[in-house]
């Protein structure tokens, strides 16, 4: 068996790659899916057209590749986290749509919990601060709102899955209703010391626990597939959130490693060790892993507009025609000429959390040109990724050595640069930027002996390029300064 198969199910798109042995990747297939709006704020996915997606580009992926099941060790999934569905055990047709991350529906539900008090409670349990981001309050909605759901998952006829239980459903023909641990401790319905259901918790979000997977370890035989779907079977031998998974595929398997995801938004995760530590910070606690029955545990904070930001300054103002343009427009004068961007277009997350915060851009003179507003934009991504570093600094107590990064916007060297000067720590970019896929790939490949272990991997694993601080530090004192100022400006703005 010389492959293993990842599945990539994100957002928008469901991607299947194959990786060899030495983590190379042999072949990629993509495809995208439809996004569902019901109302302002709702977003919804079909988990049918998920499944159907998914399996189309593993089919597809191994054609291109000229391979068959049986050069499969094994199948890994990384996935959007949080999604919550909905299906009937015996038919496993959904109730209704899955109610994506993003989805705000519940968001009066989780002002009321804020309001009778159960903040501290709840961030103490589950690692996590309310908000209508987790599956608790989606999961809670479905069973108030689908006709009969509720009655129909107290007679044990329902099951709730993300979307890794969904597919290892779909993969199994119903033999398996589990979850990996770190989707499970993105819940809110997961005690994040014990990664078992909590009773408290599931009393409080009224959820029957006949509905809930079986919590099982991120790199585990979870079963094989069934025979007809890819000709003969192949083992399921990990699964992850995609962030954990990046973060394993980035290699941050010891204490202080840290990952930042460059894409839409930004992901940063940081590994704090094989015990939970609740955040002062406002970041999220949550399972980083649990390989070879060693449980591990990270930091999180997001920040929501990063390489969105870029797409602004395309769409939204047209002084660029394409979004890889930013660079070298970017580079064409030596600094932003004392502009700063925040772009809190829609509210600000970590350490923040201000969702009235709305976008600024401060120090406009009769000299800014748009050169200057494409590096300010740049910069404010690096800025807020400094906030979200400092928080953990600051709850870990451990110093950063060095940030990994992947994500699109990675392969922006200015950006990466402006980040090392920023952090004042090296910044360091792998030749795998597919660390989404490669994670799932090695806590499969684990699972099945295809490696051996985690130094294993840690070979495999390369640097494309370390770009290693060189601004003064009064001068990164300086600019975070004025950095500050700004984002203060931009707080508290929607009335
Ligand atoms: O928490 C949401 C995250 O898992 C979504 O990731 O890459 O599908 O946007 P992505």
């Amino acid at each position: 068996m010389s492959v293993v198969l990842a599945f990539d199910q994100g957002t928008t798109s469901s991607r299947a790659i194959v990786f060899d042995h030495s983590g190379a990747i042999l072949g990629v297939a993509q495809q995208e899916f439809t996004q569902h709006y019901p109302q302002p704020g709702w977003v919804e996915h079909d988990a049918n057209e998920i499944w159907q997606s998914q399996l189309d580009v593993a089919r597809r992926v191994l054609a291109q590749c000229d391979l068959s099941a049986t050069d499969v060790a094994s199948i890994g999934i990384a996935n959007q986290r949080e999604t919550t569905l909905l299906w009937d055990r015996a038919t496993g047709e959904p109730i209704h749509h899955a109610i994506v991350w993003q989805d705000r529906r519940t968001a009066p539900y989780c002002d009321s919990l804020h309001a009778a008090g159960h903040t501290e409670i709840v961030q103490q349990k589950s690692g996590l601060l309310i908000d209508s981001y987790f599956c608790a309050t989606k999961l809670h909605w479905l069973l108030e709102n689908v006709p009969g759901a509720r009655q129909r998952a107290e007679r044990g006829e329902l099951a709730f899955g993300t979307i890794d239980s969904w597919l290892f459903w779909k993969l199994t023909g119903g033999r398996v209703h589990a979850t990996d641990v770190t989707n499970a401790s993105r819940t809110m319905l997961l005690n994040i010391e014990s990664c078992q259901w909590d009773d408290d918790l599931l009393s409080l979000f009224n959820v029957p626990r006949s509905v809930l997977p079986e919590v099982l370890p991120s790199s585990h035989l979870y079963g094989e597939t069934d025979a007809e779907l890819f000709g003969s079977p192949i083992k399921i031998g990990g699964a992850a959130g995609d962030q954990q998974s990046a973060l394993f595929g980035q290699n941050c398997t010891r204490h202080g490693m840290a990952k930042n995801t460059f894409g839409t938004g930004c992901f940063m995760l940081m590994n704090i060790g094989d015990k939970p530590k609740v955040s002062t910070c406002k970041l999220l606690t949550t399972v980083a892993c649990n390989v070879g029955g060693r449980r591990e545990y990270a930091l999180e904070g997001s920040v929501f507009i990063a390489g969105a930001v870029v797409q602004w300054l395309r769409d939204g103002l047209g002084i660029i025609d394409d979004s890889a343009e930013i660079e070298s427009l970017a580079a064409s004068v030596p600094d932003s000429d004392g502009v700063y961007m925040v772009p809190a277009f829609a509210g600000l997350g970590a350490p923040h959390w201000d969702s009235f915060a709305r976008g600024t851009i401060v120090g406009i003179t009769r000299g800014t040109k748009r050169a200057h507003l494409a590096r300010a934009a740049l910069e404010g991504i690096a800025y807020q990724v400094a906030d979200v570093l400092d928080a953990m600094r600051q709850d870990s107590g451990i110093p950063i050595a060095e940030l990994r990064v992947d994500g699109g916007a990675s392969a922006n060297d200015l950006l990466m640069q402006f980040q090392a000067d920023i952090l004042q720590v090296p910044v360091v970019r792998p030749k795998v930027i597919e660390t989404t896929a490669l994670g799932a790939a090695y806590l499969a490949g684990l699972a099945v002996g295809f490696w051996n272990d985690v130094s294993e991997i840690a070979d495999v694993w390369q640097t494309d390029r370390v770009f290693q601080p060189s601004m003064p530090a009064d001068e990164v004192a300086r600019r975070r300064a004025r950095w500050a100022e700004a984002l203060q400006r931009s707080l508290a703005w929607e009335p």
